[in-house]
């Protein structure tokens, strides 16, 4: 069986978030201490994924290559793909095609931030389901503005359907979509939508009609943080800011992760503490070495 490989989205025009991303992608601004695709990138880290496909647009690639290098700092092993136009989620796997090479695959959306205790467990038994998707239901107050799960009476899903007007349930599907080998070719498929975009719920739906998609509910015990405006990005950093300090623990540290998997030895690790100097990260860093 092919390991998983792993995809994160960052391309999108962010026009929400203007006028910052006027210059900047929106998955390049800070989340407290880092960079919003540490946080994402962590994710696919913890589901044990070490191959990842970055997609940006083409004028910001150069600035993810910057921030993120081939990944071998981490133990990892970027590919960097250009997405021309922001044309949908589902063409996320048209693009990473070749990429995948046939193997099953964890796509991340870049500004999707999650926290929760026993996450690497629900991604460990993601990651376990070969067949088929998995994608995550998560309750929300405001779940107009996401995909969302239909349930029938008895509890199995319907239909996902994207940003309807009257939502079927408070249920949102997060940004976070576990995939079996066949999800290029089934992209293939997909027709655009009214809004011009290949949406990732028409994926979805191809799977829940051969039976093979499975959601699995993230319970109120995780966060699963909103980027989407200026409110709740500056929310998301505090949150962050609130928790990691509190506990005196980093949320979302590649180099922790890497180095707690066993992905890069003790030197690796003091060179890129070295990095930060003498700020908070590199301290934190140095104190992990012990
Ligand atoms: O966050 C979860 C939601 O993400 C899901 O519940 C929805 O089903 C899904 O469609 C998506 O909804 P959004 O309205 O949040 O999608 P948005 O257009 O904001 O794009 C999400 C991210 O993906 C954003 O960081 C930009 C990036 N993106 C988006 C598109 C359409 C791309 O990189 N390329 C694209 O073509």
């Amino acid at each position: 069986m092919k390991e998983r490989k792993g995809i994160i989205l960052a391309g999108g025009s962010g026009t929400r978030l203007y006028p910052i991303t006027m210059g900047l992608s929106k998955q390049l601004l800070p989340i407290y201490d880092k960079p919003m695709i540490y946080y994402p990138l962590s994710v696919l880290m913890l589901a044990g994924i070490r191959e990842i496909a970055i997609i940006t647009t083409p004028q910001d690639r150069d600035q993810f290559r910057r921030l993120l290098d081939d990944g071998s700092q981490w133990g990892l092993s970027f590919t960097y793909i250009v997405q021309p136009e922001p044309e949908g989620l589902a063409q996320a796997y048209l693009l990473t095609e070749t990429f995948l090479e046939g193997a099953p695959s964890a796509m991340v959306l870049g500004d999707n931030i999650f926290f929760g205790h026993g996450l690497p467990e629900i991604l460990a038994a993601a990651d376990a389901q070969r067949q088929g998707g998995m994608v995550f239901g998560y309750r929300v107050a405001d779940p107009e503005r996401y995909g969302v799960v239909d349930f029938a009476p008895d509890g199995t899903v319907r239909q996902i359907i994207e940003k309807p007007e009257v939502a079927p349930s408070p249920y949102a599907v997060t940004g976070l979509y576990f995939l079996d080998g066949s999800a290029p070719e089934r992209a293939a498929k997909v027709e655009k939508s009214a809004r011009g975009e290949l949406e990732i719920t028409s994926l979805l739906d191809m799977y829940l009609t051969d039976g093979l998609l499975s959601v699995q509910q993230m319970g109120r015990g995780y966060a699963w943080l909103d980027t989407g405006t200026h409110g709740s990005l500056l929310d998301a950093g505090n949150f962050v800011r609130t928790l990691s300090e509190r506990q005196g623990q980093q949320i979302g540290s590649p180099d922790e992760i890497a180095f707690d998997r066993g992905w890069i030895d003790a030197e690796a690790l003091r060179a890129r503490a070295a990095l930060f100097g003498k700020n908070q990260y590199g301290d934190y860093l140095m104190r992990l070495l012990g």
